[in-house]
């Protein structure tokens, strides 16, 4: 529901309605995107980051929230902690229950892998399951050689079950993503993610790969500079889980949960980098983790949403942001870093932009003209879930146009992989986005769906082909972290912080130390 003082402000946006429908918004010149980047993008800004003192990546850059997770100690003790009972003995432990941990395990169980599935909260709790706009994929006869895995992914996805928006002829529909000059945005409506994810999970349960859910990965096991398994937490029963790995793939998702320069987050509740720190703990060095993903369009209100997404999709089928003044300031779909600097630079560089009841700052994404373009009923036939994620809180998108701010979406770096998802560190690989290199420094909409079904792919046929060649996976130590630790300690970090982080911290410092002010 509107304020009254915010329906007022939607009269500006109506009144230039009709004059935009026609209007064609120019890209930006090259020098031009260089300039607003430079001056509104947090990753162009050298108070947001850090520089590491210990660890593979040494001397390099991260935002300052993830180097305090991997400046951190563990919470387990490496010299008192007990590894000997074992309770999973497998090839291939992969750790995380979204996208490319799923694929990874339906893969490498098809090759013959005895597979142990782990996750911190539920099997599809994770950012895929969140992913809304599509997924990128060269399909069409025109296309050569760019993402070569990804019709064959697509295919794999569309036999397992996964229902994508076809024509009546049956060929598949696909849409522009921002800075894209070809269409390969294939889609579930607007709950593309969900869909793969429904499939995938079902796919699992339907062949009983083995599954630990509430278990989160707590530390890895080492034998010399091998990894050999892994200390699960179960966050139920707050026991601790030894598993014995021959191989182990890292699907753990990125760390939009660490919130960084407070910004709001489209992410799951369980991103928190947790992967990331513990494969940089024993050895695995970081790629382009000095660039984090702002998704333009972040719900900025109502307040309850918060940064949650509102997909690319409604830009691409025809969603236009405009000022407070109603006016456009950027073509629709730039990249996003260009659009979110330049959704900042017009709320707080050119002061344009509209300030919520709450006090956040936002421009208008109107959806209004997508009706007008497309024909009645177009909104809540494309966009099915963004339409009820307003209706909820009695917000008719087709009728009133929306606010939105950026809102951390995409970790664009991680742990350094090749093609086969091994990092450096023997027996670990990783998929999906706690992996780096993959996209740069500025990813494109859809290409996070099709990277956790292509590497976690890969990575399930590879560790499990290496699985088979070994008979016993080694020793199960904890040298790594005494190294780590000594390096802390030598960099003069004291032992005030634990990571993995697990689950973020929401609660006021206060009530955390049960210091809360009673009322009188
Ligand atoms: O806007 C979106 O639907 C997001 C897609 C993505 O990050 O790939």
């Amino acid at each position: 529901m509107y304020t009254p003082e915010l329906l007022e402000l939607i009269k500006r946006v109506e009144a230039t309605r009709e004059r935009r429908l026609d209007e064609e918004f120019p890209l930006l010149s090259a020098d031009a995107k260089q300039e607003l980047l430079e001056g509104f993008h947090p990753d162009y800004k050298d108070e947001v980051f850090s520089e590491l003192r210990v660890g593979p990546s040494k001397g390099e850059r991260t935002p300052t929230e993830y180097a305090r997770v991997f400046e951190a100690y563990s919470g387990v003790d490496p010299d008192g902690f007990d590894t000997s009972e074992v309770d999973f003995d497998v090839d291939v432990l992969i750790v995380g229950g979204g996208g490319a941990g799923a694929a990874a395990a339906l893969v490498a169980q098809e090759q013959g892998a005895n597979v142990l599935v782990a996750t911190k909260l539920r099997l599809g709790d994770s950012n895929t399951v969140m992913a809304q706009g599509g997924i990128q994929g060269a399909d069409k006869p025109n296309d050569k050689a760019l993402v070569m895995d990804a019709p064959d992914a697509l295919a794999w996805l569309e036999k397992l079950g996964v229902m994508f928006d076809k024509e009546s002829d049956g060929t598949m529909i696909t849409i522009h993503g921002g800075g894209t000059s070809r269409k390969r945005m294939h889609a579930a409506r607007d709950f593309t993610g969900g869909e793969i994810m429904k499939t995938l999970k079902d796919e699992m349960l339907n062949r009983d790969v083995p599954l630990v859910e509430f278990a989160a990965v707590y530390e890895l096991l080492t034998d010399g500079d091998r990894v050999t398994g892994a200390i699960l937490y179960n966050m139920e029963t707050q026991e601790y889980l030894i598993v014995r790995a021959k191989t182990t793939i890292l699907a753990t998702g990125g760390g939009g949960r660490l919130h960084v320069m407070g910004f709001p987050t489209s992410n799951h509740y369980g991103a928190t980098a947790d992967g990331l720190v513990l494969g940089y703990r024993v050895g695995a060095p970081l790629q382009y983790l000095d660039t984090i993903q702002y998704h333009p369009t972040g719900a900025a209100y109502p307040e309850q949403i918060l940064g949650l997404l509102v997909t690319e999709k409604v830009r691409s089928i025809g969603g236009q942001i405009t000022n407070v003044e109603g006016d456009r300031f950027v073509y629709e779909l730039e990249t996003r870093d260009v659009e979110a600097a330049a959704v900042i630079r017009e709320c707080l560089g050119r002061k344009k932009g509209v300030v919520t009841p709450s006090g956040q700052p936002a421009v208008w994404l109107d959806t209004v003209v997508i009706e007008k373009k497309l024909g009645e009923g177009a909104v809540k036939a494309r966009v099915p879930a963004m339409y009820r994620q307003y209706e909820r809180f009695g917000i008719d998108m087709a009728k009133h146009p929306i606010l939105i701010y950026p809102t951390q979406h995409y970790q664009n770096g991680g742990l350094e992989i090749n093609d086969r998802c091994e990092t450096p560190v023997p027996g670990l690989y990783a998929a999906g986005e706690v992996a780096g290199g993959i996209h740069g420094t500025n990813r494109l909409m859809g290409n996070s769906l099709l990277d956790v079904v292509v590497f976690g792919r890969r990575a399930g046929a590879a560790a499990a082909t290496q699985a088979a060649g070994i008979k016993t996976a080694g020793g199960l130590g904890l040298d790594h972290l005494k190294d780590y630790h000594a390096a802390l300690k030598a960099a003069g970090v004291e032992p005030t912080n634990a990571s993995p982080m697990l689950l973020p911290e929401y609660r006021r410092a206060a009530t955390v130390e049960r210091k809360i002010e009673l009322l009188a």
